[in-house]
């Protein structure tokens, strides 16, 4: 099957990548050695990227604070790591411009709120277990399904129709579809994209794993917090093929001891809610 992600991206002429500005940014907020001053300096003539940034910092999220109104104040509230998801999660919107026509645009929407509400969802479980890397997680959801963004970015239409229509008609799971009908699924073409943008291994661990049927959730907390996302995120509404086939993953939730899940579940949903605000803002 790999073969046939190599040939499909291969013959692809819509497939998404990371431009470089956006990979100098990454790179100067991810340094020990920047200062807040630097990074505002290549945030700042991005107008959509600060606007949104200056929301966010001004969101329920830090809702006690007083205002912000510069750039560089922003970027010392938000702190590097989540300033640094926030400039991810701006530039995956722009993916919505590959898309030919209203249909295609509404499924990507869809998939791309999908990916905000995992990674909204992920961190809070990661937040409960491993503080330190949770950011790196929220990424890291935010991003598992870009094999299926890439899909839709490509066959638009004719990957709505047979993959993700006929999944929901058949009760059968997308990933199976996908490979009936491409010859390879979305969790293998984004693991080879993470692995292209020479993202961090986790990118490309959980790209590639966020289907997997097994797990111990003590082996890999990341993993799971990324799987149990997917599923909430979905039951709340945020995905497409809502009525596909999804397997039940109770043993995973167990492992976060959350003692009342509605309200955690609430909790994410008004973060959700505010993110997805932000960005159509
Ligand atoms: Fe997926
Ligand atoms: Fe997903």
């Amino acid at each position: 099957m790999q073969d046939q992600v190599q040939e499909f991206v291969k013959n692809a002429n819509h497939i998404p990548s990371i431009p470089s500005q956006m990979t100098h940014l990454l790179q100067t907020i991810s340094s020990p050695n920047s200062s807040t001053a630097e990074i505002g300096k290549l945030i700042i003539p991005d107008a959509t990227l600060s606007a949104r940034i200056l929301r966010l910092a001004n969101s329920a999220f830090y809702f006690r604070m007083a205002p912000v109104t510069r750039i560089n104040d922003a970027l010392t509230r938000l702190g590097f790591k989540t300033t640094r998801s926030m400039v991810v999660t701006v530039w995956t919107q722009s993916m919505k411009a590959f898309t030919n026509n209203k249909t295609e645009a509404d499924a990507v929407s869809h998939m791309l709120n999908h990916g905000t509400a995992c990674a909204v969802i992920a961190k809070a479980l990661m937040d409960r277990i491993n503080r330190p890397i949770a950011e790196d997680v929220f990424l890291a959801a935010l991003l598992h399904d870009m094999g299926r963004l890439a899909i839709t970015s490509q066959l638009g239409k004719q990957y709505m129709d047979d993959v993700l229509s006929f999944a929901e008609q058949s009760n059968r799971d997308t990933s199976s579809v996908e490979e009936q009908v491409l010859g390879f699924n979305h969790s293998m073409l984004g693991a080879h994209l993470m692995q292209s943008w020479h993202l961090p291994t986790l990118f490309k661990d959980i790209a590639q794993d966020h289907h997997k049927q097994t797990l111990a959730p003590e082996n890999n907390p990341a993993l799971a917090s990324v799987i149990i996302a997917d599923l909430w995120a979905t039951e709340m509404g945020y995905n497409v093929a809502l009525n596909s086939y999804r397997q039940k993953r109770e043993e995973l939730v167990d492992f976060f001891k959350i003692s009342d899940i509605n309200q955690f579940k609430e909790d994410c949903k008004n973060k959700i809610t505010t993110m997805i605000e932000i960005l159509n803002s």
